[in-house]
């Protein structure tokens, strides 16, 4: 597969997380503003894998891991945590604003959990920059000053994919960004995704084949640990080279 530079490369990645050998050997890499999305059975390793890559693993009891995983040339695996999460922001399955905090204070959360301080005239434009980003500006523009959590499902997850952009990510992760959202919640975000794209390499999980072959440059096939195949998303789709690849596609498991 030749495609452009890459971002972020991972060589014989492994985590154990007590005596159970969660990811195994990975080698992968990917490449800057693309979207990859990460596909595979439940439990085969998907979260794991992308919460490795901000060092969001680093806190369970037992994990180990091992290998290498580079973001341009740096090993993210001996980066600074904090350091890595502003490089690379991450999106969850459930929105989360912080309940207490208004929408404008959301946007910021990075930079007062950084301890970063900034002017009021730089906090504005932050606010207004990263919710222009995230397509939620024009709807919650008159109404920065109210609680994130009044905002409908598909508005919190836009909040915070603008928490994660104010942050100037070189990647952003996705996981699931829209299995808790309605069809048409859901369609925004794919739309925001593929303009994101201009601006920050996407990696997200995803279980919806539709939503991948939508939205994907590349996809990666993971199985019990095991990075299986990774491609172009069309070959994936059409040409996959492995049986268990197909199997899932096609629904037998899964
Ligand atoms: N904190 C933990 N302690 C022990 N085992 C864990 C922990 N987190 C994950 N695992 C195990 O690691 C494996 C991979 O889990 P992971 O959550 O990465 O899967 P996934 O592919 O994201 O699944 P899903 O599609 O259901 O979200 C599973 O077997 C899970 O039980
Ligand atoms: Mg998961």
């Amino acid at each position: 597969m030749k495609e452009n530079k890459s971002i972020l490369d991972l060589q014989n990645f492994n985590l154990h997380i007590n005596e159970h050998h969660i990811l195994k050997d990975i080698d992968i890499s990917f490449y800057r503003k693309k979207v990859t999305a990460i596909m595979g059975p439940s439990g085969c390793g998907k979260s794991t894998l992308i919460r490795s890559m901000n060092r969001l693993n680093d806190l369970i009891p037992g994990v180990k891991f091992g290998g290498q995983m580079h973001l341009y040339k740096k090993n993210l695996l001996e980066m600074n945590p904090i350091l890595v999460r502003r490089k690379v922001g991450m999106v969850f399955q459930r929105p989360n604003p912080f309940p207490t905090m208004s929408i404008y204070d959301n946007v910021l959360a990075g930079y007062y959990l950084n301890g970063i301080k900034l002017s009021k005239q730089e906090k504005e434009q932050i606010v207004m920059d990263s919710l222009q980003k995230a397509a939620l500006w024009d709807e919650v523009k008159d109404n920065l000053h109210r609680k994130g959590t009044f905002l409908s499902g598909g508005q919190q997850q836009r909040l915070c994919i603008a928490r994660a952009l104010a942050m100037n990510p070189k990647i952003l992760l996705l996981d699931e960004p829209t299995s808790a959202l309605d069809p048409k919640a859901t369609a925004k975000i794919e739309e925001l995704i593929i303009e994101l794209k201009t601006k920050v390499t996407i990696i997200m999980v995803t279980h919806n084949i539709g939503q991948a072959s939508r939205i994907s440059d590349l996809t990666a096939f993971l199985y019990l640990g095991e990075l299986i195949e990774y491609d172009r998303t069309e070959t994936i789709f059409t040409n996959q080279k492995h049986t268990r690849t197909e199997e899932y596609l096609t629904r037998k498991f899964g």
